[in-house]
């Protein structure tokens, strides 16, 4: 039986992608840096992020790829390793890479790590499907702090539009491409279903938790201190992060694409039913 491989089997995608493909009964081999940790349904083999680890790549008929490095650094070799012994690989890209543009003139360094390995992928001969998904439904656990907290989120950009995708609705496409035919030398832009500016998926979370929860605005400079003084933001990720908003900001509204249900056959999910999933992290189980 052929073997599926999971790149980021714990992260928001990662984990859904291995837990599909476990349920609908493929081998499924899972890398974390801490597999005793992992959490991953039964059956699922779990190893070490390290391709040239004996037997790390036998079997594997399709490879599940995303990038949680800081560099485009570990890309030859890990695509290197893959094309010896891999069919098909479905890479998800980030950073807002721009689809055929080369890496060196995308618009931040987070776009050329990810548009390097895109470019690496599409020479390397295996058959591969890039998935470029719109801003996770998970990005608004970075408010469950300040929603657990009190009735107002505050930031900087709270009319920000974005159509905001369900981390499950991406592992549903990439399962799609890494066991169907017809997926090979496609890009797909993946979205949610409606277009939100930031102050309303406010007050869809408030919906889901049951009280009204507000937006409140703050400056760039407020909202650069305020980041600064959030020990989960790094400072040099604060500004990468105001200067990707402002550059969002500036763009033109964003669409919703119809890929979601064209390939899975289902609705993508809308953000009120993703946060009543995910009521409790904004409750802390306080409802
Ligand atoms: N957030 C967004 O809105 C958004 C939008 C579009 C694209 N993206 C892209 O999505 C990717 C992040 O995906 P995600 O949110 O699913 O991941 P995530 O939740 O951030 O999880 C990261 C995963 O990578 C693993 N990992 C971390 N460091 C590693 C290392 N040095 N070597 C090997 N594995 C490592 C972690 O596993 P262990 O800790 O178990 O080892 C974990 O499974 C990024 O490329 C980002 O650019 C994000």
């Amino acid at each position: 039986m052929s073997t599926y491989l999971v790149f980021g089997a714990t992260g928001n995608v990662g984990r859904r992608v291995a837990e599909r493909l476990a349920w609908s009964g493929a081998a499924v081999r899972a890398m974390s840096r801490n597999p005793e940790a992992a959490k991953l349904p039964q059956g699922v083999e779990v190893i070490t992020p390290d391709l040239d680890a004996p037997g790390a790549l036998d079997d594997v008929d399709a490879a599940f790829l995303m990038w949680p490095f800081h560099s485009a650094e570990p890309a030859r070799p890990i695509v290197g390793a893959l094309k010896r012994r891999v069919r098909r690989v479905v890479f998800m890209t980030g950073g807002g890479a721009l689809p055929g543009v080369a890496p060196e003139e995308q618009p931040n360094p987070v776009a050329r790590w990810h548009a390097t390995v895109e470019r690496l992928i599409e020479q390397s001969g295996m058959e591969w499907t890039v998935l470029s998904p719109s801003t996770f439904m998970a990005n608004t656990l970075w408010w469950s702090a300040q929603i657990r907290a009190g009735d107002y989120v505050r930031g900087a950009f709270g009319s920000l539009a974005t159509t905001p995708i369900h981390e499950d609705d991406i592992a549903a496409v990439a399962v799609h491409a890494l066991t169907e035919p017809g997926h090979e030398g496609h890009r797909y832009t993946l979205t949610g279903p409606e277009v939100l500016t930031q102050a309303e998926q406010v007050r869809l979370i408030g919906e889901a938790v049951g009280r009204p929860l507000h937006w409140q605005e703050l400056t760039l400079e407020q909202e650069r201190a305020r980041l600064l003084a959030d020990p989960d933001f790094p400072g040099d990720f604060v500004d990468e992060l105001l200067d990707g908003y402002t550059k969002m900001a500036a763009a033109p509204r964003p669409e919703v694409t119809s890929t979601v249900p064209d390939i899975t056959g289902a609705p993508a999910t809308t953000l009120s039913a993703w946060a009543a999933e995910h009521a409790d992290d904004f409750s802390g189980g306080r409802r």
